[in-house]
Parts: structure tokens; sequence; C-alpha cells
């Protein structure tokens, strides 16, 4: 069902996610990275590979922030393969490809330096497999870095500034002088599916044990984004009701810069101080011993 969900939602992914390859997106993931990786890391990586890699949004930036050398991007869908390929391209980088399931991995064992992925961890059945696959395929001494995992509280708590949001809608609509969203054509393609794709959301503990099993060190799991996620998707879902059209560009620019101004005080303020499980998004790291 992932291969399938994806392969038809490769083509409009980038747009639909705002996946950004400009200097946003190299911050943002550099930015990410970094904190999952936590202080005393090595700046740079030889050998990498993400699992999941979707339409490129990790490795590309990435290689364009100089923080890897040899990339190797896989996904259980070649649909979005080759729309990171066409990224890649594009961009001017070089990147290998290779179609796999991260709970059964075509690499020799010990073959990288840093394995990573993002929104990845819950789209995968057996994660035990996966990370027994992740410590295989790593040399000794390697990392892992995962980050944009959906936590299960963090998603719930989520669940009130939608629902308010909803419910302030037509009040929104008019105050700004925009109609209701003109209905679907038919629905989207790949929306039938969109319920199955995601098998899980994480307490943080279950994330850490599930490393630590694989035989993971130096397992550490953060929460991101708790202030920034209330207020996107208080602006999502609005945006959702209204025709795009009428969306007026200062209401856009407000969504935005807003969104940029709560995620860095979270990341000044509450990340460090808050239990990571009421955040959002959850972030993973781990040593192979
Ligand atoms: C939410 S998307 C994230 C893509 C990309 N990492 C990003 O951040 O934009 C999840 C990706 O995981 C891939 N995926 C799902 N199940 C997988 C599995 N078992 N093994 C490898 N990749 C998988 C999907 O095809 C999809 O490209």
């Amino acid at each position: 069902m992932n291969t399938r969900y994806h392969d038809v939602a490769a083509d409009h992914y980038d747009a639909k996610w705002g996946i950004d390859f400009g200097d946003l997106g190299l911050e943002q993931v550099s930015a990410k990275v970094r904190k999952a990786l936590g202080p005393g890391a090595p700046e740079r990586f030889e050998r990498t590979l993400e699992i999941g890699a979707g339409t490129g949004y990790f490795t590309l930036n990435m290689l364009r922030a100089g923080m890897i050398g040899e990339a190797t991007c896989s996904d259980i869908s070649p649909g979005m393969l080759a729309t990171l390929e066409a990224n890649a391209r594009r961009l001017g980088l070089e990147v290998k490809t290779q179609p796999a399931d991260a709970e059964k991995l075509p690499f020799a064992d010990a073959s990288f330096d840093l394995v990573f992925g993002h929104a990845v961890l819950h789209h995968i059945p057996d994660l035990d497999r996966a990370f027994a696959e992740l410590a295989r395929v790593l040399a000794p001494g390697g990392r892992i870095v995962f980050a944009g995992e959906p936590s299960r509280y963090g998603d719930r708590l989520a669940g009130v500034p939608k629902r308010a949001a909803s419910a302030l809608a037509p009040l929104w609509r008019r105050a700004i002088g925009a109609r209701p969203a003109p209905p679907a054509e038919g629905g989207a393609p790949d929306a039938a599916l969109e319920g199955f794709v995601d098998v899980h959301a994480f307490a943080p503990v279950e994330l850490s044990r599930a490393a630590r099993s694989a035989g993971f060190e130096e397992v550490r799991v953060s929460g991101e984004e708790l202030l920034a996620n209330w207020f996107g998707w208080t602006n999502r879902t609005l945006e959702a009701t209204a025709d795009p059209r009428d969306v007026p560009w200062g209401w856009r620019q407000y969504a935005y810069r807003g969104y940029l101004l709560l995620q860095n005080l979270d990341r000044r303020l509450l990340e460090q101080r808050l239990p990571p499980a009421i955040f959002y998004n959850l972030m993973l790291t781990g040593a192979r011993g």
C-alpha cells in the first residue's frame, strides 16, 4: 500500500508538502539533523544511506549543505525515487538510488557511516526488523538519525487547534472575503489509501526501545515543534476550507513568517524544557557500537 500510495503521490508531493530545495530547505534540514545528532557529533559523514528518501528533501539538502559525501537514497516507491532523480538532476547533485523496503535492505554489512530518514519510521510495519537492518548496514561507530516521526500525544494535542479552526472557518472566510473551497473533482486518486499507510504514532519510549533492542548505543529521543505546529495546523485547516484564489497574499505571509517565528521559539525555549512526548514530531539518534 505504501508503494502504491507514494507512487501516485510522487508527482504532486513537493507542492503539497512545500518541499523546498532553496535556502529555507537547506537551513531547515541542516538544523534538524544537527539538533538530532546533538553536540560533539561529526560535522560531515562520507557514506550515507537515506531510507524512505521520498523526493529527496533530506539527502539533497544535506548534500547542498556539505554535510554528507557519497549519498545513496532508497525508498519502497520507485515513483518517489524517479521524482528524486529529477530533483537531483535539476540541482546538479549526484546521488545513487535504490528501490528498497527498509525491512530488507539490499546493501552489504557495514557499508555506511550514517543512515537516516525523515517521516518514514511510522510507515514501517515491522520496526524491529528495520532497526536490525539499519544496524547491519552501518559501519561500527556509525550513526542513525530520524526526524519528523509523529508523536502519539503530540498528535492528540494538535487535534485541539484543528477542531477549533474547523469551527471558526466560516467566520474566518467572511473576515478575509474568501469563498468556500470548490468541491474536489472525484477526490485525490490516492485518498482511499491515506488511512492505511501510516502504521504508527510513537511514544518516545517505543522509539528508543526499538533502537536499543537492535544494539544501538547513546540512544536519544527528543521532541520538536509545539507552538509552531498548533499555529501551522490552525492555518492549514482554515486555508483548506477556502477557495485558494481568495486567500490573500498578506495572510499567506503571516502564516509563513508566524510559523518560522514560533519554530524558533520552540527551539530556543521549549524543546529543552518540556517532555518530548507532547511535541508534534519526534527525533531519534543512536550510534552503532
Ligand atoms: C512521508 S514520506 C517522506 C519522504 C521524505 N523522507 C520526506 O521527508 O519528504 C514517506 C516515505 O517513506 C517511504 N516508505 C514507506 N514505507 C517504506 C518502507 N517499508 N521502506 C522504505 N520506504 C518506505 C514512502 O514511499 C515515502 O516516500
